[in-house]
């Protein structure tokens, strides 16, 4: 039975996590009151008291706007945090699964991206998971990063829970209709990983970088037209430019992730965005 530490518990994907860890391995679920992954000490404290075979790390610093203003904030947890852990993890001899994003490219593309094309980020939120993952690709911890995009749960904030609220109190809303993603349900991404974790015949190495999303794509206007018809909600729904709902944090333009690796490895089955999104909002 592997023993396995899930961090950045009550966030969108840790709590998927939690609620999907039907199998019998051992999980363990902190949150930042019982582990903060920016205090070293605390850190190196805690693995050296705790054994463990794997550690997820879903703690981040994901305020995307926020970040332009609160860059030593962002830096501390997406990239000082990691290197805390990967000291602690060294020494337990534990394996690494990091989540990270499709904002380390600036969207200058008009193809899926995939895990080895250059990472090029417009903002500090993704200039900070870049830095977080370089520092996990120079370590000697074995290690998976997965690259996801536009997440969204049950649970915590997200794009589909602000459109569910906002619609319901306006009568004409706006959406940027030029930038061009996949949804990814963090439900979808959960399951994932929990394939992942139960592998036996994958050779763990320093740094795989894999990409991972819903299938399909659309843009944010495209992705609110589709929750209010699902949800049947009514509201008229403008087609915004970026440039007329301008934000801190420069979007790419396009984001969609090249998901060939992860379905050739680990033989991952992908849901299209749509049939995930209904299923979310079955719950809400
Ligand atoms: N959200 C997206 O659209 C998106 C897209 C692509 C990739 N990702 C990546 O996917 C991963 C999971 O994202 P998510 O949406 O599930 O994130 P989330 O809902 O924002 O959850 C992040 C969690 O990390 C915790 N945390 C923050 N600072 C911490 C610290 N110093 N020590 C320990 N825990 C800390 C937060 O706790 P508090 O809430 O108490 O601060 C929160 O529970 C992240 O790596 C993120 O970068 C997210």
């Amino acid at each position: 039975m592997k023993k396995i530490i899930v961090l950045g518990k009550g966030g969108q994907l840790a709590s998927e996590l939690e609620l999907l860890k039907f199998n019998d391995q051992n999980w363990c679920f902190l949150s930042i009151n019982q582990l903060d992954i920016c205090d070293k000490d605390a850190v190196s404290r805690y693995f050296k008291n705790n054994l463990y075979d794997i550690v997820i790390n879903c703690a981040a610093y994901t305020a995307v706007d926020k970040a332009e203003e609160e860059i030593e904030a962002c830096y501390n947890v997406n990239l000082k945090g990691i290197e805390n852990l990967l000291e602690a993890i060294e020494l337990n001899n534990a394996r690494l699964i990091h989540i990270s994003t499709d904002y380390v490219f600036d969207g200058q593309k008009s193809t899926p991206y995939n895990e080895k094309d250059s990472a090029s980020p417009n903002g500090v939120y993704g200039k900070s998971k870049l830095a977080g993952e370089k520092v996990i690709c120079d370590s000697k911890v074995k290690s998976i990063v997965i690259r996801t995009s536009w997440l969204y749960s049950n649970y915590g904030h997200n794009f589909v829970k602000t459109m569910l609220k906002i619609g319901k109190e306006r009568e004409n809303i706006g959406v940027v209709a030029d930038q061009f993603g996949s949804p990814t349900f963090a439900y979808d991404l959960a399951k994932t990983i929990i394939k992942i974790v139960e592998d036996k015949k994958y050779t763990w190495s320093i740094g795989d970088v894999f990409h991972y999303s819903n299938e399909g794509s659309c843009t944010w206007h495209e992705f609110a037209l589709e929750i209010f018809k699902i949800s049947n909600i009514d509201v008229n729904v403008k087609k915004l430019t970026t440039d007329e709902f301008p934000t801190k944090a420069v979007r790419p333009k396009y984001s969609l992730l090249d998901k060939s690796k992860i379905k050739d490895v680990f033989g991952i089955d992908f849901h299209h965005w749509n049939n995930s999104l209904k299923k979310m909002l079955e719950k809400e």
